[in-house]
């Protein structure tokens, strides 16, 4: 018999959460998906109609738990895929635009997975958080992305030691610029011009994503860190 196994996403409707939630369902799992607004809930419902979509406002992480109720008793993994970033250098720091990006990519990360640490612990499952580059590099104009990626970063090494007993495992991936509306959103505040082809395609770091998930229960890969190749010309 095939078990199927059960993710929770966030960032499912666009960029690299939606190559992962793509490939996922292809294959037959069961996801849990979770949307900003019910507008984006209805676009996930066409988009992956065996799925249990709900919606959560990551910007307003203490809306998280009224959201959760539906959660299954075990989860195969969480998957904190959604970001959000805003560019500009610190003299022009907009309180809530650094807000904004401390609570979706790491205040919420970090109260999703205590309401998912029952199921996962349930399931010996995998925490995966997408960092960014930025987690472990902090340069000009970054400042307020870069630390919320820095500290989303701690939260999984913390996690990770104190999950181990359980049997839960924690990775952290580190993508470079890939190509989705959040790159062009980047280009355009850095004011260059776009060219997809330059960068990472989602699908790519999604297979990345996968191969940690698909792991045999011998290994873990606490941390990977994904870079466009090189190119000619
Ligand atoms: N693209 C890059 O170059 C790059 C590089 C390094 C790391 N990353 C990281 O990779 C992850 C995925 O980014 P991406 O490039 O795929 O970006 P994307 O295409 O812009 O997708 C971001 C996703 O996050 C969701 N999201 C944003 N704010 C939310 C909120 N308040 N509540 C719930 N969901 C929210 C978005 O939902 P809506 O569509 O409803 O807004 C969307 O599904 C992020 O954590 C990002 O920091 C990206």
């Amino acid at each position: 018999m095939t078990v199927r196994r059960r993710h929770l996403i966030t960032g499912a409707g666009s960029g690299i959460g939606a190559a992962v939630a793509s490939a996922l369902a292809e294959r037959g799992d069961d996801l849990w998906l979770l949307a900003r607004t019910a507008e984006r809930a209805g676009d996930l419902a066409r988009d992956f109609p065996r799925a249990h979509v709900m919606v959560a406002d990551l910007a307003d992480p203490e809306t998280l738990a009224s959201a959760l109720v539906e959660l299954p008793d075990s989860l195969d993994s969480v998957l904190h895929i959604a970001g959000v970033v805003e560019l500009g250098p610190v003299a022009g720091l907009d309180l809530a635009d650094v807000r904004a990006q401390l609570d979706v990519n790491l205040v919420a990360p970090m109260l999703l997975t205590k309401a998912c640490l029952p199921a996962l612990r349930a399931a010996r499952g995998l925490t995966l958080v997408v960092n960014s580059s930025a987690g472990l590099t902090a340069n000009a104009h970054w400042s307020a992305y870069a630390a919320s990626k820095f500290g989303v970063r701690a939260f999984a090494d913390a996690l990770r030691s104190e999950e181990q007993a359980n049997g839960v495992r924690v990775t952290t991936v580190y993508p470079s610029r890939t190509a989705t509306a959040m790159q062009e959103k980047v280009h355009e505040q850095e004011g260059a011009p776009y060219d997809a082809d330059r960068w990472i395609d989602p699908r790519t770091a999604a297979r990345t994503i996968l191969h940690v998930l698909d792991l045999p229960e011998d290994a873990t890969i606490p941390e990977v860190t994904i870079r466009p190749a090189p190119r000619q010309g």
